[in-house]
């Protein structure tokens, strides 16, 4: 496994880093079997894992706790969302400074840390990133609760505006062979100094018709919201195939390879259930695609 300084936190993480949400969390999905995924991370020198409050019914943080406890995390960054919590029947978003403050205490109860590696802010509109809420970021960090503080957003215009604020370190947005166009705000945000961190690395299955291949409930459970979340990735994704025809490697390998070669990225970061994914997946670290693969990929995004 490969190393990349996470911007300019002082922490470095592995280039690949484990996702832990979606099915992985869920109570119908074994904890055994998701503790396993965790523990075969760690042993493959994954030190970067990523949750949130508000995943998988709110039980993704407090099993990647469990999985974890009793581990030497010395060298690793555990990192999770506020602003979003689950009520029991469905996502809630407060993005109000006291109600990130209560999540983070009760974020470091159910994950079991003293301090965070780092806690990102869920979704952020531009005007709730006001001062009041960077300095309560700031507090977090002074105090000790957590290493480094970040925003996971999709929407470019946010992640212009976090670029420039000197008290975020970390952002987190959808970058895939799907998103070439993140690359220039990547790049700047990398150029302020942000760790920049890719989620979603793999496209969500999306490339090459993947996600609809259907051997289990999850994998039903994942077409679903492939169709009804991201039908025009589904589409778009049909281009893509090829990567999945390449002669040394997969073609989840081939997806976070593209997104490992954009140097501004500090770490790739992928969902799975199931071990062999896992295991091809941590593959990928250090593999590079050829030039004529890159064309064709241009090709396909164009
Ligand atoms: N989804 C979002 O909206 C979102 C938002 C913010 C941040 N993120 C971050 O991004 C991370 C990843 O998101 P995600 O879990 O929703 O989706 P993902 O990693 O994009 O996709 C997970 C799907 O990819 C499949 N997969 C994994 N490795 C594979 C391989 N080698 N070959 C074929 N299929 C493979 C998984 O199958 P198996 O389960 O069968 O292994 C699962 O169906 C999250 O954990 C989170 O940290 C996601």
């Amino acid at each position: 496994m490969l190393y990349r300084p996470l911007g300019r936190t002082g922490l470095q993480v592995s280039e690949i880093g484990l996702g832990c949400a979606s099915w992985w969390g869920k109570a119908a999905f074994d904890e055994r079997q998701a503790h396993r995924l965790v523990h075969a991370a760690l042993e493959r020198g994954v030190t970067f894992f990523d949750t949130g409050a508000s995943y998988s019914g709110g039980e993704a943080e407090p099993r990647l706790g469990r999985a974890l406890k009793g581990r030497d995390l010395d060298r690793v960054v555990v990192a999770t969302k506020a602003g979003t919590r689950h009520d029991g029947r469905r996502v809630v978003r407060d993005m109000a400074p006291a109600a990130v403050a209560a999540s983070l205490e009760r974020s470091l109860k159910t994950l079991g840390l003293e301090r965070l590696g780092l806690l990102q802010l869920h979704g952020p509109s531009v005007a709730e990133l006001n001062d009041e809420m960077l300095g309560l970021l700031e507090s977090f960090k002074r105090r000790g609760l957590v290493r480094a503080v970040g925003v996971n957003s999709f929407d470019p215009a946010v992640i212009e505006a976090v670029a420039a604020l000197p008290a975020i370190d970390v952002v987190m947005v959808d970058y895939n062979v799907l998103r070439p166009e993140r690359a220039p705000v990547i790049a700047e945000a990398a150029r302020q100094g942000k760790g920049v961190l890719a989620g979603m690395a793999l496209a969500m299955g999306h490339t090459g018709g993947q996600v609809l291949k259907l051997r289990a409930v999850r994998d039903v459970w994942y077409a679903l919201r492939a169709l009804k979340n991201h039908r025009a990735d589904v589409v778009r994704g049909a281009r893509f195939g090829f990567l999945h025809r390449l002669p040394d490697m997969t073609g989840a390998q081939a997806a976070l390879a593209y997104v490992l070669a954009d140097p501004n990225v500090s770490c790739a970061v992928f969902g799975a259930t199931r071990m062999a994914h896992l295991v091809e997946n941590l593959e990928a670290s250090g593999k590079r695609l050829d030039e004529t693969v890159m064309a064709a990929i241009r090709q396909a995004q164009a």
